[in-house]
């Protein structure tokens, strides 16, 4: 069967596949990885997801429970306890403005999936995510920048997308200020906005600040008036692999959603959802802040060794939480092309041209901190910075 002639257009348009292929290659033994934008799997709770499922799976009724069919909004104890979590952040909502997804991945798939047509203009950030430029991919958007929203002139945007808080790829955040500038010009421009809360509870430095949905919700009265649909995760605080994240938005959206998600995938696995229900109700509030402290010790020793190393023309951002640093090298230098190097050395980074909607910027990459010991980040960034001062001489 000729395969390729059967694919959709939105089937055609599936990104992501280069992706992959770079991360098998940085997976391999030996290689100091800055590139994936993964947790330490040492910090797992691992012992307390042993245990809820013990606990669940050896009670007949809940068992019978965990291993059924279930509701496609989730399961109401779980929503019950991100609704309350929520609601300390500052955001006044119930079960019904829940959604349990597969990862907030998910929810930003759906979103996309509710929201856009084709050619649609979707406001970023330059650089973005690029799982969401892959989410994205099937609808075939028009790209346009987040700064557009304070343009008095119209900008036709159906969504804008905004990671406040430890952006992936930056690590950059917005200020109250800033925060209060985007709700404004989506008001103005009439525009939905799409918050990834993926880092948000990820901070090493300097006070947390309200979430566009929080400011929103301040502004209009009540969450059913809002224009923020929020994604959150247990991903990058608890783990990744049970793969659970939620949506938070209006009720309308919310129904809707679910439609989607019900049509995709019925549900997010009953006994995930168990679990996570049992394990963020045990969970020491010190799990968090002993992550905070780790990955933050781990941030400063990687910009210590950026400051040290690195040549001069070499910028970097200097986030106060998050995943990554962004390092933009001189323009002559193409990311791309040092990677090849760097992995011979055996280094890996991401080079920062896929975050850009529209490509052509070369000279920049991501750089995870989160995933190697200190000693590991040292030696790594020494020997990189080395790299990048050959290519300059
Ligand atoms: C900014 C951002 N949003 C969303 C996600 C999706 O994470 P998950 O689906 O595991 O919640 C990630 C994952 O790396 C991310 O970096």
């Amino acid at each position: 069967m000729d395969w390729e002639g059967r694919f959709s257009p939105y089937g055609m348009r599936a990104g992501g596949a280069e992706t992959r292929a770079f991360l098998r290659l940085v997976a391999q033994p030996g290689i100091v990885s800055f590139a994936g934008g993964i947790p330490d799997a040492r910090m797992f709770p691992s012992a307390l997801i042993a245990d809820a499922h013990r606990q669940i799976l050896e009670d007949p009724k809940r068992a019978a429970a965990a291993l059924q069919y279930s509701q496609s909004e989730g399961y109401a104890p779980l929503r019950e306890w991100i609704a309350g979590y929520m609601r300390n952040k500052g955001v006044a909502c119930g079960i019904g403005n829940i959604l349990i997804t597969n990862g907030s991945q998910q929810g930003l798939y759906i979103a996309g999936r509710l929201l856009l047509g084709e050619g649609d203009i979707v406001l970023t950030e330059r650089p973005t995510y690029l799982g969401l430029l892959h989410a994205f991919a099937g609808n075939n958007p028009n790209y346009g920048p987040l700064a557009a929203l304070a343009e008095p002139a119209p900008c036709g945007a159906k969504l804008a997308y905004a990671m406040p808080d430890f952006a992936n790829p930056t690590g950059n955040s917005f200020s109250l200020a800033e925060r209060h500038a985007v709700l404004a010009g989506a008001q103005a421009h009439d525009v939905v906005l799409l918050e990834d809360a993926a880092y948000t509870d990820l901070r090493y430095s300097g006070a947390p600040l309200p979430s566009l949905l929080a400011l929103d919700i301040q502004n209009t009265g009540r969450i059913e008036k809002s224009c923020v649909i929020y994604c959150g995760t247990f991903s990058k605080t608890v783990i990744p692999g049970l793969r659970a994240g939620w949506v938070v938005a209006a009720s309308p959206v919310i129904q809707k959603m679910g439609l989607l998600k019900q049509a995709s995938d019925f549900h997010t696995a009953a006994l995930t959802q168990m679990v996570l229900a049992d394990v963020a109700a045990r969970l020491p509030q010190s799990h968090v802040a002993m992550l905070c402290e780790t990955y933050g010790a781990r941030l400063t020793t990687m910009l210590d060794a950026l400051g040290a190393h690195m040549p001069a023309g070499v910028s970097w951002t200097k986030p106060d939480g998050g995943m990554f640093v962004w390092a933009t090298l001189p323009d002559c230098v193409d990311a791309g092309a040092l990677l090849k190097d760097a992995i011979a050395e055996g280094i890996a980074f991401v080079p920062g041209e896929s975050f850009f909607p529209d490509k052509g910027i070369k000279n920049v990459m991501r750089l995870n901190f989160t995933a190697c010991e200190p000693a590991t980040i040292r030696d790594g960034i020494a020997r990189l910075s080395g790299l990048i001062a050959k290519t300059l001489t």
